[in-house]
């Protein structure tokens, strides 16, 4: 089973997200979910982001939240937490509010206090910001980047470690892997945080990648150690090899475990690399469908729970190491 296998390959974890709506509803998505052996790690998709956590200011709700870290906390699981400071999921009281550098700093630290307070000593660690890096490598417009140009990482993540020293806080994006202007700007975020004295303990490379189109394990490597050699973790926090159309051949579903054996193996060729979490097990609910209509098929189980061959090749990468 895959946790078991990556522990014994000398990782940290092999873990999922699970979606607050069908942890409790669907008992065969349930029980999969349930096996440590399998997923030992958990993180919530939705449950923790600021639109579910704080919708109106000063007014915290974690009952979505708490439904997946309840589980991992049943379970003995690892539990990965996601996010603070992000422009998506983030609610209309703080996007198009009218700030001041020093009213937003106050709204951002009593977001994260809270919220890391509610959640402290459970995380193994938290993605402080996320998606702050646009594709052509300038930095994503946001109210906090219009806000503090680029000083909202160093606050958010010294923020962070005043709520819950003990946990590992992350950096988060997508497209790091293909190691182009956007792999250089995430790197430039660490240097900013470091330089400014402030703690960043990893950076998270989401992995939502296309099959056909996935780097090689030693290109994958490669992006990798260009972080570690900074002095963070890294980790693959949202693996998911989407088809471009579905459904997929047979072919394409021998590629699709072919890319994901290379990005699991990448993950155990770098000293560094502590685990990877796949965004999603199960192809029956993935945002994919959604996001990009016509594609989709990511995830290492079809709709029926049944493994795909890309199971079978994770499971052979992690058994050779
Ligand atoms: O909660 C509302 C519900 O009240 C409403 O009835 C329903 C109707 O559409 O929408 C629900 O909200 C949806 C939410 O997921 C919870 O299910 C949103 O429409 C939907 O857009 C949202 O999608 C999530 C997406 O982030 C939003 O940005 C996906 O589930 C989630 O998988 C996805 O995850 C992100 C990571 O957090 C960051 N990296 C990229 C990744 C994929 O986009």
């Amino acid at each position: 089973q895959l946790n078991d296998l990556a522990v014994r390959a000398g990782l940290k974890y092999f873990g999922t997200c699970a979606s607050e709506g069908n942890v409790n509803s669907d008992t065969a998505y349930r029980n999969i979910l349930n096996n440590k052996s399998e997923f030992g790690q958990l993180v919530p998709e939705n449950g923790q982001k600021w639109d579910a956590t704080e919708p109106s200011r000063g007014q915290f709700n974690y009952g979505s939240g708490d439904i997946v870290a309840n589980v991992a906390k049943q379970n003995g699981q690892l539990l990965r937490c996601h996010t603070l400071v992000w422009y998506s999921q983030l609610p209309g009281w703080v996007s198009s509010g009218s700030w001041t550098r020093s009213s937003l700093q106050s709204v951002i630290e009593t977001h994260i206090n809270n919220v890391m307070g509610h959640y402290k000593g459970q995380c193994y660690a938290w993605d402080v910001v996320n998606e702050a890096v646009n594709d052509d490598g300038t930095w994503r417009p946001s109210v906090f980047l219009s806000t503090f140009n680029t000083d909202y990482f160093a606050l958010s993540f010294r923020a962070a470690k005043a709520a819950d020293p003990n946990t590992k806080l992350y950096y988060n994006d997508y497209n790091l892997e293909y190691n182009q202007a956007k792999t250089d700007k995430a790197l430039e975020l660490v240097r900013i945080v470091q330089a400014a004295g402030a703690p960043i303990d990893g950076v998270g490379f989401q992995g939502h990648l296309i099959v056909g189109s996935t780097p090689s394990r030693s290109a994958l490597a490669t992006v990798l150690r260009r972080f570690t050699a900074l002095g963070v973790e890294v980790a693959y926090t949202e693996l998911d090899i989407r088809h471009s159309s579905v459904p997929a051949s047979s072919s394409a579903l021998v590629t699709q475990g072919n890319d994901y054996a290379n990005v699991v193996g990448s993950c155990l060729d770098v000293a560094g690399c502590v685990g990877v979490t796949i965004w999603g097990f199960t192809d029956k609910y993935s945002w994919i469908p959604q996001t990009f209509p016509g594609q989709g098929a990511a995830l290492l189980y079809d709709n029926n729970m049944n493994k795909k061959p890309a199971w079978t090749s994770v499971s052979s990468v992690l058994a050779a190491k």
